[in-house]
């Protein structure tokens, strides 16, 4: 008799795992690339409102003096002081060191300098 009782007791554990599996989380996740979100769409969401999404400057960009990402004065600034100033900010470009990653600020320098007119 108690070896049926514990015999039960066991499978009611197995049924509350698979139910904790069943509705955890684990499709969050996958969502997410690996290697985070792509240039672009890091782009959209955390520049375009003041760069525009073609680098040229918002509305709000402008009046905040944001530069035009598709001008050679960028293009001709190294990588790594792009990068600084995203991490850092600057005057009213606002800082982005903990709420991006430097690999996602890395993408970001790489999206920036294929902007062109
Ligand atoms: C609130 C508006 C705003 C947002 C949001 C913003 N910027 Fe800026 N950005 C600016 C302004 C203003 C400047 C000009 C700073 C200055 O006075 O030199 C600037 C400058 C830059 C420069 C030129 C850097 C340099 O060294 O001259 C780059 C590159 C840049 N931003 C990229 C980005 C990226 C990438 C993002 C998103 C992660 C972003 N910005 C988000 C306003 C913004």
């Amino acid at each position: 008799m108690r070896m049926d009782w514990s015999n039960r007791n066991w499978k009611n554990i197995a049924c509350l795992v698979i139910a904790i599996t069943m509705i955890s989380p684990v499709s969050r996740a996958q969502s997410a690339a690996p290697d985070g979100s792509p240039a672009a769409e890091l782009f959209k969401n955390n520049c375009a409102v003041c760069h525009g999404e073609n680098g040229a400057g918002s509305v709000l960009g402008k009046r905040l003096l944001t530069p035009d990402l598709r001008s050679k004065v960028i293009h001709q600034k190294a990588p790594s002081a792009l990068a600084k100033t995203i991490s850092t900010g600057k005057k009213n470009m606002p800082s982005f060191d903990g709420k991006l990653s430097s690999a996602e600020i890395e993408k970001l320098v790489e999206y920036v300098r294929q902007f062109h007119h």
